[in-house]
């Protein structure tokens, strides 16, 4: 992939990149629509991303390409919100207006291009991967440093206040702080970032639908609402800070549907906690279990789950090897995850596609995932 966004830039912009960087896509391992709601959550980077190279230029012009489309697009030193095949261009624009905002000098102008090994609307966060490469070859360009934490913040308040999506932390604390091996765990109130070893003999296999609610992102900022809704009825800043038992004798105060997505988030909580006891004694039958319950509580509670994944997680967990299967990020279409031990393979994963295919007409993408490393900058290479 160096190679491949080096010959990008190199055709887009007739000269050489000084400095390029990438951030890895994220699978959401446990704890769903918890970030926002000041919970906890697991996941893994894994082992394909994004990749940014980028030069700066000393007539304040930026131009900016991506794989995708052949063009070169130029803005200028103002950050507007671009629409169409452009909009891309948003998420290293909303880098810039953050950094701005945290104190952070801009670069002026300068040569970009964009490339990406993940699959697209697998539910892997190539967002978070463009955000987090972004803020890294911005901060290079500019010989300023921050840490982890910062540049991970950086990334979310340019997907909440640029693009104006109102996510939480998961996606881009997990492409920060990702390693090989490990599944990354966030404490959102904090946010508190630590890792915790991935038992040996567990694999990962995405199954993409390539569905997608046509409404997804107002169906995510209406789950965000009714998330603050059932904290404001049960009289807590943010969901986290409710138990269960709260939960259980105020119930009564909440309507029927905020009442079902608040369960989905305390039990989800519960879950994470438990997932993370049974990972320490490598207990990935118990995980698995969590980890269907969850999507369990998707498809009932929260509703953010569709029948086609539903048929999925229905098939998956039918087959030998699986440990459990859920949906992975937000939801609405998207995909599948299902954690196997060795023994599942190629095989097992053409029955998921027939099964699939008989009920649905259509071939999920089959992704046999590995974990991978938090972003990094690759050139210059670190003093
Ligand atoms: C999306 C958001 C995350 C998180 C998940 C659901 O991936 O970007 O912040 O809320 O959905 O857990």
């Amino acid at each position: 992939m160096q190679n491949k966004v080096t010959q990008l830039f190199q055709e887009a912009h007739g000269r050489e990149p000084s400095i390029i960087s990438r951030a890895p896509g994220r699978i959401e391992f446990i704890g769903n629509h918890t970030d926002y709601n000041g919970g906890t959550v697991l996941g893994a980077a894994v082992d394909s991303g994004v990749w940014v190279a980028a030069a700066p230029r000393e007539d304040g012009r930026r131009r900016w390409r991506s794989a995708i489309g052949d063009a070169v697009i130029e803005t200028g030193g103002e950050l507007t919100k671009l629409e169409g095949d452009s909009s891309w261009i948003n998420y290293p624009q909303g880098v810039l207006a953050a950094m701005q905002s945290h104190g952070l000098a801009l670069p002026g102008g300068f040569d970009f291009a964009v490339e990406s090994d993940l699959p697209v609307g697998a539910g892997l966060s190539s967002s978070a991967a463009i955000e987090l490469a972004s803020g890294l070859a911005f901060l290079a360009m500019t010989g300023q440093e921050v840490d982890r934490e910062t540049l991970v913040k950086i990334g979310r308040k340019a997907e909440n206040d640029f693009v104006g999506v109102p996510c939480g932390i998961l996606d881009q604390g997990v492409s920060g702080f990702g390693k090989r091996h490990r599944l990354v765990f966030i404490d959102c109130k904090g946010p508190k970032f630590d890792r915790v070893p991935m038992p040996e003999g567990a694999h990962f296999w995405i199954f993409n639908t390539h569905t997608k609610h046509a409404l997804v992102d107002g169906l995510y900022s209406a789950r965000h609402s009714e998330c603050m809704a059932a904290a404001a009825d049960l009289g807590v800043k943010q969901l986290a800070d409710a138990t269960l038992e709260l939960f259980a004798s105020e119930v009564h105060q909440l309507s029927p549907t905020v009442a079902k997505r608040a369960r989905h988030i305390l039990e989800e909580i519960d879950r994470v906690g438990k997932s993370i006891a049974a990972l320490e004694r490598a207990d990935l039958k118990t995980v698995g279990e969590l980890l269907t319950a969850s999507h369990r509580s998707s498809q009932h509670a929260f509703e953010n789950s569709t029948p086609e994944l539903d048929s999925l997680v229905d098939t998956l967990t039918r087959l030998p090897g699986v440990y459990g299967a859920r949906l992975t990020g937000g939801g609405f279409g998207g995909a599948v995850m299902a954690l196997t031990d060795g023994s599942f393979g190629e095989a097992d994963a053409d029955v998921v596609v027939e099964t699939y295919q008989a009920e649905w007409g259509a071939e999920p993408q089959v992704l046999h995932m590995q974990t991978g490393e938090g972003a990094e900058l690759i050139k210059p290479d670190a003093p």
